[in-house]
């Protein structure tokens, strides 16, 4: 399988409540869309007409949204059987789910819930990823959570946890830059000492999101908020460490007026400019 265009640059999440006036633009900065599979698998009507627009101008990039790779239990096949369809006819280059757990015992919970960061952990998400990427007959990436406890005494820290699980499993990374920030602040480590552990090679694509800052300090990640600051200064220090490494902005609710996300859109690429110095734009 050949992929469609090469998913590179910035590109932007694929969201019902965004899609009329992204098709109306016109923005060279946004070179590529990512869509949740759950929206679209097995559903015409209107939900195929608007992929079928994105489509005839952009690449597209899978994101899940309900196969964590920290299940106990495998996936569903015959969600499997049809993503995997999904992703072939629109010729993803990858596909990307969390490093969490959303159910137990058969009960979807609808959340992406943190592992331990244990050895245990470690062998069941390399298990589903190896066996999802073997399923989906695709490269599949992982990515990490932001979380605001950990489910039980962990035995590592949460970079030694994912590069683990990375190696282990041979796994491709979608780096979270705002989770990373999110975490480091409320769990109290250095996002550049985790970012620059990171095997720079495996890293396939980055997210940047907005987060809130509640009063006592605690950090949400909302994706419902302009990116800060301080996630746009990380996200230029990670794509220094990954280099040409493609740039997605999460925007999930509390939508702004479109021109502000265009304006996002805009500086991301000109930090992945500086950052990078990519020759092909
Ligand atoms: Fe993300």
């Amino acid at each position: 399988m050949t992929t469609a265009a090469p998913i590179r640059g910035i590109g932007i999440g694929l969201r019902h409540a965004l899609a009329a006036r992204l098709f109306e633009c016109q923005v060279p900065q946004i070179r590529w869309l990512e869509v949740h599979p759950e929206n679209y698998v097995g559903r015409g009507g209107r939900f195929r007409h608007v992929l079928e627009q994105a489509r005839e101008r952009w690449p597209l990039v899978t994101h899940g949204l309900s196969m964590g790779f920290g299940a106990v239990e495998p996936a569903e096949p015959g969600y499997v059987e049809s993503l995997k369809g999904f992703l072939h006819e629109h010729k993803v280059p990858w596909h990307s789910e969390h490093l969490c757990f959303s159910g137990s015992d058969g009960v979807f919970l609808h959340d992406l819930l943190p592992l331990p960061c244990t050895e245990q952990a470690i062998a069941v998400a390399v298990r589903r990823v190896r066996e999802t990427r073997e399923r989906l007959e695709l490269p599949v990436a992982v990515e990490n959570i932001s979380y605001y406890a950990h489910p039980a005494p962990p035995e590592m820290d949460e970079g030694e946890f994912l590069v683990r699980v990375l190696e282990e499993a041979d796994a491709r990374l979608l780096l979270d830059v705002n989770n990373v920030f999110v975490n480091s602040v409320n769990h109290g480590f250095d996002p550049r000492a985790y970012i620059a552990r990171l095997p720079a090679e495996r890293v396939v694509q980055i997210h940047v999101a907005g987060h809130t800052v509640q009063p006592e300090g605690l950090i949400i990640d909302t994706h419902g908020e302009a990116v800060r600051e301080d996630v746009y200064a990380l996200l230029e220090f990670a794509l220094e460490h990954v280099g040409d490494v493609p740039v997605l902005l999460e925007r999930d609710q509390n939508f702004p007026p479109f021109e502000e996300l265009l304006a996002e859109v805009e500086r991301l690429d000109a930090i992945y400019r500086r950052a990078t110095g990519a020759t092909w734009l």
